[in-house]
């Protein structure tokens, strides 16, 4: 499903440059679980954003579903994420002023739902996760855990086969934390392939395999 090859990543600022990933390789077959872990700064985040399509390589090869997504355009990037990927944040990264509903809608008016499929994948989802009471509220009016809620739900709306997750329950309570982790693999016991990064180790527990970077390479 996700297979890496040589994976490098540099980013230049003025005359400094930073190799942030130094040629990982890493496979990820359809309907694992996994956990990324590592020291801050060893590459978790640089490497989710690539295998979600938000950023691209400096060098090597990356298939995602049997395509080669090294070479992409921006435009072909961001339709290979809109179909395929879902991408869930530590700080949430929901829109401020938008409602529950109107955030979770987004990706499907980027998809040119139209109004009666958008009511009704949006109502479903918000029942799943058991917000559609809070629909009209905003960010700030929501716990944290909420919040994380809807940023799944906005996830999922287009029912991307990969879930990625950066550091789902890093800003959360234990409690709610958990909550998160139980929707996590629910959808992965419906088959999605999760990845997952995190520092603490009863979250990644919650895994099948654990992928260990360091200084911007997978440990063996
Ligand atoms: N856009 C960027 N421009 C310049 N340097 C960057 C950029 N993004 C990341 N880096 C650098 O790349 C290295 C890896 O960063 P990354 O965010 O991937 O680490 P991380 O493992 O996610 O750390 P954390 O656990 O703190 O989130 C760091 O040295 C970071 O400063
Ligand atoms: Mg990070």
């Amino acid at each position: 499903m996700i297979e890496l090859e040589g994976i490098k990543k540099v980013f230049r600022m003025g005359s400094q440059s930073l190799e942030a990933l130094k040629g990982v390789s890493l496979k990820i077959e359809r309907g694992e679980f996994i956990s990324i872990m590592g020291p801050s700064g060893s590459g978790k985040s640089t490497l989710m954003n690539i295998i979600g399509c938000l950023d691209t390589p400096t060098e090597g090869e990356y298939v995602l579903d049997s395509d080669r997504v090294a070479g992409l355009s921006f435009d072909q990037l961001a339709a290979v994420r809109n179909r395929k990927i879902g991408f869930v944040f530590q700080n949430f990264n929901l829109l401020p002023y938008a409602t529950a509903w109107e955030n979770v809608e987004l990706p499907l008016l980027f998809d040119g739902k139209n109004a009666r499929k958008r009511k009704e994948r949006v109502t479903e989802l918000l029942k799943a996760i058991g917000l559609y009471d809070w629909r009209e509220h905003r960010p700030s009016e929501l716990s944290g855990g909420q919040q994380q809620r809807i940023a799944l739900a906005r996830a999922l709306a287009n029912d991307p086969p990969i879930l990625l997750a950066d550091e789902p329950t890093g800003n959360l309570d234990s409690r709610s934390g958990e909550e998160i982790m139980d929707i996590l693999t629910e959808l992965w016991k419906e088959g999605r392939t999760i990845v997952m990064v995190t520092h603490n180790d009863r979250i990644s527990a919650h895994s099948q395999r654990i992928v260990r970077l360091f200084d911007g390479l997978v440990l063996p």
